[in-house]
């Protein structure tokens, strides 16, 4: 055991960093049966969360399409709806740091659009964060959209997948939030809170066969990333393929794309000591 001779004790003074997670092994949820039911994309107006609208809408889903910007939004479904010669896609405008809204919007879509069965939590934001500041509207902001939102939309969904044992929540956290960096501190902390919580939600729901999987995407091109030229960087639309993969594999958790779970497990294994001085 870790507690005897000196080595292990260098490792267990590292905590569980270096339990390689169970992100790829054997399947921890089965495959639920097959859904046909309406989705939701929150954060639907760009980026990942409108590939995932997209592809969603393409397999001849209903797909609830939520954001704020309702020009972008109200666009993006008519073009979705025009390819398709079909209305599968619906905008609706609602701002997710307004969390007391999101029960009476979930009745709506589905006195709407029919019973939902699926809910993909894609909206963040990410603002430039100044190395010497402490902004608390921007870190408030941050909480409010990342993990409020998220946690005002997944529970109403759970509560009513539970009660109908059955449904799918895919929540789209970030590999930012596998360690505390300098550069955004509570984007990261957002992340981190947003990813706790999806493992208790998945703890508990898998009982009634409710499945709930959490992405963890490295770099994906899309607005929010616009200015940072990230290297490797992955179009939003495979991102999407990768997530809807991870959620037909019943997958728990899946770095989007698959190498940055190895990337990651060897940046949370950097000692504190040593990450403290690194600029990553
Ligand atoms: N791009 C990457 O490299 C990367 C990496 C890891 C994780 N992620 C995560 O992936 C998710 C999608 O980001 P993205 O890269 O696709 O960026 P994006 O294009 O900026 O998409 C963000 C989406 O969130 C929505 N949103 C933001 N604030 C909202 C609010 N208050 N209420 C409702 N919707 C809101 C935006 O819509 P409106 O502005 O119209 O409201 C937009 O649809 C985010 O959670 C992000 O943290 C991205």
């Amino acid at each position: 055991m870790m507690r005897h001779g000196g080595r292990s004790d260098k490792r267990s003074d590292r905590g569980t960093r270096l339990e390689l997670q169970s992100v790829a092994g054997p399947r921890l949820l089965a495959n639920m049966s097959p859904r046909k039911g309406t989705c939701i994309v929150v954060g639907a107006s760009s980026g990942i969360g409108l590939a995932l609208a997209r592809r969603l809408a393409q397999s001849q889903r209903k797909v609830a399409m939520l954001a704020r910007r309702e020009g972008e939004l109200e666009a993006q479904a008519a073009l979705i709806n025009e390819s398709l010669a079909n209305e599968f896609a619906k905008a609706y405008v609602h701002d997710v740091a307004d969390v007391d809204a999101a029960e009476g919007l979930f009745d709506r879509i589905e006195a709407e659009l029919g019973d939902v069965d699926e809910l993909h939590f894609v909206a963040g934001v990410m603002p430039e964060v100044g190395p010497d500041e402490f902004d608390l509207g921007k870190d408030r902001l941050q909480v409010q959209v990342n993990f409020l939102g998220a946690v005002a939309w997944c529970n109403a969904a759970a509560r009513r997948f539970q009660a109908r044992k059955r449904g799918c929540i895919v929540g789209v956290t970030s590999v930012a939030q596998d360690r505390g960096r300098i550069g955004r501190p509570v984007y990261n902390a957002s992340k981190a809170g947003m990813d706790t919580y999806l493992e208790a939600l998945r703890n508990r729901l898998w009982r009634v066969g409710v499945q709930v999987t959490t992405i963890r995407p490295g770099f994906v091109e899309t607005p929010m990333t616009a200015g940072l030229r990230l290297k490797g960087a992955i179009p939003a639309d495979k991102a999407a393929e990768l997530i809807l993969g991870a959620r037909d594999g019943g997958k728990a958790i899946a770095y989007v794309p698959r190498k940055w779970r190895l990337i990651m497990f060897v940046i949370r294994n950097i000692p504190s000591f040593v990450f403290r001085k690194l600029s990553i």
